[in-house]
């Protein structure tokens, strides 16, 4: 439908059509990047769900390559579901994915390219010892789903995986098997993960960080079976089905005794970080060995309706691949950030330094067309004004709050994106401080998608949270803007929002960019501000000539 093409993106991975839900499989093979996905081959809603298949040089330009696996086998015939790569040191890849199968009963099936040689590895060969894994005892046949990838761990053969699951008190869970073979498999009870009340895990994820000390290196990523020890935590991640959110931990794996301990049980009850506040589920991580990286991918589900899907011929979109670490300024928390080839986008950038917002401010910057941006910026509150405050909004909370519309004492103050002219459409991202009468400060950073779009059949909120602010930091955000999609990085990425929204006229030509401050005690300088217009990537299908 030509009169809604305006939301289809530019440089976030999209399928030429239809329906599109988790990132499979992530995988690096003979340089190519591979992402294979949850699809639906006929329409622009969930059903029928088969594996997509894509490859990149650079995980921004893409080739859409045949479909990877379809439902043709009792075991998958109700819809090949979400699994994980895992490449053995022989150089052999497995593929483990959930089959729903005829009677819609969840099990564990494996997977292996045809022909290992082929960099594109096009054709995929299910084994015949499918099913390997059945729901186990006390676990319901439909909680059983998303194998990890495989890992390993000093003096023992066998790898692990895990699935995710509940139990019949609605505890959340990861289930831990070993394998030699990827065939036959072990309950391993001692390695499991539980967490009271927070229902069935999706697409459980496990894999280490780097503290930083002791060894590995502090800004490169870890291999999935990197040995656990001094200068390595391990996450485990979580996609709560209940609320459709992406959860995380930061933890101890004791690998001879095969148990991991959350960080932190108090603020995070086993695994409350989150790794993004807006629109982002169902994510998984891989090892890229040429970068040396753990990358990211989520996937970004539709906020409009169905009928709007359906008019679209589309649903859904995969996050920018993010590189993730640890924090190794906080210890707490990841930090996610655009992978750096999304720089190679960036045509003509322009700087803003320096600009004064006084009190209910508006200003306008000029960036030429900006639908599709890079924007950086950094912020400087006058710290008189926020002493002089004594007690500011200590109640405050980004979703349940007025928005950019709202005039706290210390915020909001940010930008205003895919706004048009007299912002009768505008996402904005802003931070928003809070004082307590002790002195404390703490800084929120939201988006808010009320006035996104004058369309109404859309879910419109404000997302955010606390991003931890060191100690002489300045305020930082970049901005990745593609039509329909505002995905945001505060402080160096500890905290992030992605946001789909959909204006109708802040579109083409009109889209524009603001600086704002709503704050009624406190003059911010937005210190710099970089803007790039991003190119688009090419994403289109394969064809011998294209490589
Ligand atoms: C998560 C999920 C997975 C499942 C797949 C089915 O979005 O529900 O648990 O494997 O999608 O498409």
């Amino acid at each position: 439908n030509a009169m809604l093409a305006w939301q289809r993106t530019a440089f976030h991975f999209q399928p030429p059509k239809n329906w599109m839900n988790d990132p499979n499989g992530p995988l690096y093979h003979k340089g190519w990047y591979h992402l294979f996905y949850q699809w639906n081959p006929h329409s622009a809603v969930w059903g029928n769900i088969t594996w997509g298949h894509a490859v990149s040089r650079d995980l921004v330009h893409w080739l859409h390559l045949p479909l990877a696996m379809v439902p043709d086998h009792w075991y998958d015939a109700n819809g090949v579901w979400s699994g994980s790569a895992t490449r053995l040191p022989d150089g052999r890849i497995v593929m483990l994915y959930t089959g729903s199968t005829a009677d819609s009963v969840q099990v564990q099936n494996l997977a292996e390219p045809a022909d290992p040689s082929d960099p594109l590895l096009r054709e995929w060969v299910k084994s015949d010892a499918n099913p390997v894994l059945v729901p186990p005892p006390g676990i319901g046949l439909k909680d059983f789903r998303d194998p990890t990838t495989a890992w390993r761990v000093p003096n023992d053969t066998a790898w692990r995986v895990a699935i995710g699951s509940k139990d019949r008190s609605h505890a959340g869970l990861a289930l831990v098997y070993r394998t030699e073979d990827f065939v036959r498999y072990d309950p391993d009870p001692a390695l499991m993960h539980v967490v009271p009340g927070t229902g069935m895990w999706e697409c459980v994820d496990f894999y280490p960080v780097a503290t930083g000390s002791g060894g590995a290196g502090e800004n490169s990523g870890l291999e999935t079976s990197a040995p656990p020890g001094p200068g390595v935590k391990h996450v485990v991640k979580a996609s709560l089905d209940d609320d459709k959110h992406d959860y995380y931990a930061i933890g101890t794996y004791d690998a001879a005794a095969d148990t991991w301990t959350p960080d932190d049980t108090v603020n995070d009850v086993g695994i409350g970080l989150r790794y993004d506040y807006g629109k982002f589920y169902a994510s998984k991580t891989f090892y890229d060995p040429v970068l040396r990286r753990r990358v990211l991918w989520g996937w970004v589900g539709e906020t409009d309706s169905e009928r709007a899907d359906i008019l679209k011929g589309w649903a859904s979109l995969q996050s920018i691949p993010r590189t993730v670490l640890l924090d190794t300024k906080t210890g707490s928390n990841l930090l996610q950030w655009p992978v750096v080839e999304v720089e190679n986008l960036r045509m003509s950038g322009k700087s803003f330094g320096g600009v004064a917002l006084g009190h209910g401010s508006v200003v306008p910057l000029d960036v030429g067309k900006a639908t599709q941006l890079d924007i950086e910026a950094e912020f400087e509150v006058d710290a008189a004004a926020v002493e002089a405050v004594t007690e500011a909004e200590v109640g405050f909370n980004c979703s349940t709050s007025a928005g950019a519309a709202g005039r706290g004492m210390l915020g909001p103050f940010g930008l205003l994106v895919l706004a048009d002219e007299d912002r009768s459409e505008q996402t904005a991202v802003y931070f928003y401080l809070v004082k307590g009468t002790d002195g404390s400060l703490k800084t929120f950073f939201c988006q808010d998608e009320l006035r996104g779009s004058k369309a109404n059949d859309l879910v419109k909120r404000v997302y955010g949270s606390v991003v931890p602010v060191l100690n002489g930091e300045n305020l930082s955000v970049r901005i990745l803007v593609d039509h329909s999609i505002v995905e945001s990085f505060a402080q160096g990425g500890r905290t992030c929002i992605t946001s789909r929204v959909y204006p109708t006229r802040a579109i083409y030509d009109s889209a524009r960019v603001f600086l704002f401050n709503n704050a009624t005690n406190v003059h911010v300088t937005a210190k710099s501000v970089k803007i790039w217009q991003l190119n688009s990537a090419y994403i289109r299908p394969y064809s011998a000539s294209s490589l």
